[in-house]
């Protein structure tokens, strides 16, 4: 059991029915569950099981679902069966529903509780933990949001069973990216070394819960030391954008992450001598996992577009979280443009 800034619990089990056990339904006056179409169709009944008593709130699932729309049929529910101030809503999916969820939570009536049940990798190792919450808006990803923990976040790898395989390797930029900034080598050999049907996810998953929480408590709202958080997705926002609004292709987070992390270690190695020995080893291990899209010079024009709009940069320089070696990441780093530009030509 773990303890988030603020009181939000964390907890891993080991099976759906102590997990349903442990949500506090008690103290709220009325309890709404939100799912996308899958979760609904896969997760939602295993979890009816056990608990009862409560309203279904069911949206399409997708990042391109992640919008005010989203938000406005969550609200309208709410209002429609009386929620007020005590009522809980249940984020029941994947970081989609978790950002979204969390989002129409924080501001229902200037804010009631909600609690994550995490149903995809991605979200139990990282979009469930830290209480960033948001929604995509016009061209940008996550352009609205707050930060407001979950009273809860229940964690149980039994919901992997149902989830794509695609879906599953997504979530493995993320465990990549965590085993990097804290050059935990255990993992990355695991990675190097395992097919996805020999992963320990549930120490993964702990290692990652673990490590994101040891930086959000010392940097709550991205001040500091959680902007570390943020490799690989100064690009790959930007490339997730691009594919969001304009493309039939699906790109999925963790895909557009794994071509962020390795652009952006290309800089690490132009701007701070990162060793390239070991960039060349997670470049293998990221395309162990990662089959990657091509990118039209259209595409790159427009990423770049993005890139130079995009929230975190500070007097027209584009913000990044670069490396100098594995665990030892450099927030701030403000790479010229002219090597962004040649980094992204170069894919
Ligand atoms: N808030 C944060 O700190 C944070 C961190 C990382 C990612 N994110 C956000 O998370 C989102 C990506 O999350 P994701 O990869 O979980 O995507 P997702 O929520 O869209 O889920 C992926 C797909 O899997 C389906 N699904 C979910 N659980 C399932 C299950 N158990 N069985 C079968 N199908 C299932 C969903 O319906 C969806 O189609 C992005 O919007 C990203 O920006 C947020
Ligand atoms: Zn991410």
């Amino acid at each position: 059991m773990l303890l988030m800034k603020k009181q939000s619990l964390i907890r891993h089990f080991n099976n759906i029915e102590q997990l349903a056990a442990a949500i506090q339904l008690k103290k709220h006056s009325s309890v709404f569950v939100l799912a996308d179409e899958n979760t609904h169709r896969f997760c939602l009944p295993m979890l009816t099981n056990e608990i009862n008593d409560f309203h279904v709130i069911k949206i399409k699932s997708g990042d391109a679902n992640k919008n005010i729309t989203t938000c406005q049929i969550i609200w309208q529910t709410l209002n429609d069966n009386h929620a007020d101030r005590n009522s809980l809503l249940i984020n029941l999916g994947g970081g989609m529903v978790c950002d979204a969820g969390g989002f129409a939570a924080s501001v229902y009536k200037r804010g009631i509780d909600f609690i994550h049940i995490p149903t995809t990798l991605m979200a139990m190792c990282d979009a469930a933990i830290g209480g960033k919450n948001a929604i995509n808006f016009e061209d940008f990803k996550n352009n609205i949001g707050c930060f407001q923990m979950p009273k809860q976040v229940l964690i149980c790898t039994e919901f992997l069973k149902t989830l794509p395989e695609r879906e599953l390797k997504s979530g493995i930029a993320e465990i990549i990216k965590h085993a990097m900034l804290t050059n935990d080598k255990a993992i990355l050999k695991q990675l190097r070394n395992n097919q996805l049907s020999d992963l320990d996810f549930k120490s993964l998953i702990k290692k990652s819960v673990q490590f994101k929480l040891s930086i959000i408590e010392k940097d709550f709202k991205d001040n500091s030391i959680r902007k570390q958080l943020n490799t690989g997705h100064t690009i790959g926002h930007a490339i997730e954008s691009v594919f969001l609004n304009h493309s039939k292709n699906k790109l999925l987070h963790g895909e557009a992450v794994a071509i962020g992390l390795q652009l952006e270690l290309l800089l690490s190695v132009i701007q701070y001598n990162f060793p390239i020995s070991k960039a060349n080893s997670i470049f293998e291990i990221l395309d162990k996992w990662f089959h990657y899209q091509p990118l039209t010079d259209n595409q790159k024009t427009e990423i770049f577009k993005l890139l130079a709009a995009d929230k975190k940069n500070n007097n027209n320089k584009i913000n990044f979280t670069l490396f100098a070696d594995l665990g030892k990441p450099k927030i701030d780093s403000y790479p010229k443009i002219e090597e962004i530009k040649n980094v992204l030509a170069a894919w």
